[in-house]
């Protein structure tokens, strides 16, 4: 097979995949992961590394040895993925749930003031931004910012969280503004699980963007996470085509940030491998999602790419788990192929 990547230029789609720094610094499992990748992929998002946790050690304090080493440290140097011709995606500058907030901003919470959190905001959207500008062609600048119950009685039933407590809607509205000033050019998302069908929080969300904009601050789509299971049927005229049309006839691109599509496990291995086919007619059924709302919508990248490394199984306690295209040994699942032929 010439590969998803070489297939999806053709179409004028970009195939990502999240990956670890860790892993492709390391070209880890006897040098398969980084040619796996650079076949298959156009761009990659770092998996954990581009976000507050794991950048953002203090104010003024950051930990850039792993992000330099893919980006490089000056807008003139070099990193790992312009030298393999790889492009990356920023993920994620402000994550809207409080066990995903520093700890030690969350640690100082009582006694930073709001004109204070928005400084601390701007300062480390700044320099990450900043720092990468002219690197990273696409940002989710801000990440699950609504809350699953319906109705919590806040501006677009946003999730009560460090930021929402110091600055309520507003500071979704700061993110954006302060990610445009420090990279003119990079395309900004909103990033969002659950969203992706036509419901409450889809309504949320589509109103919080809508509101942002008519703040006259930059922001330019929606990332749809699609973390889903073999419940999902997703058809031509559905309610996951009547959202995606929505967004886009209200001038916004969307974008699958993190696709996979968990089975029910038994031990290591699917309890009933009937699943895998199914999962490989889904992953079609998302795929042509897709190229129908190209170019508006350009991209599609999946939560990783071999089951070694998928973070459903510790999320799921171990119930669900093969959820992507390549197996345990990269080696391609019926997933992998239904896409090369959707192609
Ligand atoms: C996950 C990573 O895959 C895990 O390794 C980490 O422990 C937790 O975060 N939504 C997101 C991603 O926006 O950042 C999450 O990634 C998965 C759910």
């Amino acid at each position: 097979p010439i590969g998803l990547k070489a297939s999806a230029s053709v179409r004028g789609l970009q195939f990502g995949t999240a990956a670890s720094i860790d892993h492709l610094r390391n070209n880890v499992d006897g040098g398969q992961f980084n040619p796996y990748v650079i076949k298959n992929y156009h761009l990659i998002e770092p998996e954990n590394d581009l976000k507050p946790q794991k950048l953002w050690r203090g104010e003024n304090n950051y930990d850039w040895v792993d992000s330099d080493w893919l980006l490089g440290a000056t807008p003139d140097t070099v990193g790992w993925a312009q030298q393999n011709g790889m492009q990356i995606r920023g993920h994620t500058l402000v994550w809207a749930t409080d066990n995903t907030i520093p700890h030690w901003l969350l640690q100082q919470e009582s006694s930073i003031t709001p004109d204070k959190a928005k400084s601390l905001m701007s300062d480390y959207i700044h320099a990450v931004v900043g720092r990468y500008r002219g690197k990273i062609p696409s940002w989710d600048v801000v990440n699950e910012a609504v809350d699953d119950a319906q109705n919590n009685g806040h501006p677009f039933n946003m999730r009560n969280c460090f930021w929402f407590r110091k600055l309520g809607q507003d500071f979704v509205k700061y993110a954006f503004m302060f990610a445009h000033q420090a990279d003119p050019q990079a395309r900004l998302y909103y990033n969002d699980y659950n969203t992706e069908d036509m419901g409450s929080k889809s309504n949320s969300a589509f109103e919080l963007v809508k509101w942002v904009r008519s703040e006259g601050v930059a922001i330019h789509g929606v990332g749809m996470q699609w973390h889903i299971g073999l419940w999902a049927t997703v058809n031509p005229g559905d309610q996951y085509y009547q959202n995606a049309q929505r967004l886009i006839d209200n001038g916004f691109d969307f974008m699958v940030t993190e696709l996979d599509i968990a089975i029910p496990m038994n031990g290591n291995h699917p309890r009933d491998l009937n699943d895998l086919h199914k999962q490989g007619l889904l992953y079609r059924a998302l795929l042509k999602y897709v190229l129908h709302f190209s170019p508006r919508c350009h991209a599609l990248i999946t939560w990783g790419f071999t089951d070694r490394y998928s973070w459903i199984p510790a999320f799921s306690d171990y119930l669900n788990g093969v959820a992507l295209p390549s197996d345990w040994n990269y080696q391609p699942k019926y997933a992998y192929w239904q896409m090369q032929e959707e192609l």
